[in-house]
């Protein structure tokens, strides 16, 4: 169990709001004709000046993928999911979805976290798609308390996705996040059923990243071949949202609240 000192504490806080403040910032250059290629420039200029670095670029996976990942952060439009290589093909268009995870190191520390913005006016069903992974998240932070389980969180979201009527990727999942971007414990969006004793009690102090990825239709992903971008297998929207939270007795700090 990782417990953290008041110093790591103020070091997540601070990480958690340059990461807010970039996403923020960088949100607001989506818009139709702008390419991930442009994104991921501004990206990087933005950590810069920030004096943050990219906790994505050059990092490499422990799935196997040979080449490490190329992206200042990941840029996913409507069927990607997750982990979109930036590219000057991928122009976006009125009407697209497109999901910005931003992860960096601020003064040794990690903050980590996602939104799904609209291009443009979206279809009905992209809108509603975007609004329930955006209740899932909400959901699911709200059970981040501590004497709670970590499977408190994966139902809160579970839940909130199902009822909506849509799939939950099973493949990624939330992580425990501090120095490193992937600490213990894992936060799946789904409940895996397992005995009492195997479950994982939430402590104050914990910091956490909780990510539920939703899709429109079937949860079933395919990777391309580049080895990173992660598509819905049936091409169906996708919608991935992400915070960084402190946990504490009663409801969490979110480190990354934009
Ligand atoms: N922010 C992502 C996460 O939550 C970063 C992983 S993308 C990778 O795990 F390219 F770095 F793998
Ligand atoms: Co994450």
């Amino acid at each position: 169990m990782i417990c953290r000192t008041d110093h790591d504490l103020n070091g997540m806080r601070k990480a958690g709001e340059v990461a807010a403040k970039a996403l923020q910032a960088l949100g607001q250059c989506v818009r139709a004709g702008v390419s991930t290629s442009d994104l991921n420039e501004w990206t990087h200029e933005l950590m810069a000046k920030a004096g943050a670095v990219s906790a994505t670029y050059g990092y490499k996976s422990s799935r196997g993928s040979k080449n490490s990942y190329p992206g200042y952060a990941c840029f996913s439009v409507n069927d990607v999911i997750v982990h979109g290589i930036p590219s000057k093909e991928v122009i976006l268009k009125e009407g697209d979805i497109i999901s910005i995870d931003l992860a960096l190191f601020y003064e040794g520390f990690c903050g980590d976290n996602t939104v799904t913005l609209r291009v443009g006016q979206v279809t009905p069903s992209a809108d509603r798609l975007i609004d329930a992974a955006e209740e899932a998240l909400r959901s699911g932070i709200q059970q981040a308390i501590s004497g709670n389980y970590v499977e408190d969180i994966s139902r809160a979201i579970e839940t909130v996705a199902h009822k909506a009527g849509y799939g939950v990727v099973r493949e990624f999942v939330g992580h425990g996040v501090g120095r490193k971007m992937h600490e213990y414990p894992q936060i799946p969006n789904y409940v895996i059923p397992c005995l009492t004793d195997e479950k994982v009690k939430l402590c104050s102090g914990m910091t956490l990243a909780i990510e539920p990825m939703l899709t429109a239709g079937n949860a079933a992903i395919q990777q391309d071949s580049d080895g990173w971008t992660v598509r819905t297998k049936d091409g169906s929207l996708a919608a991935h949202v992400e915070h960084t939270i402190l946990v504490t007795k009663n409801l969490p700090e979110i480190l990354t609240l934009r």
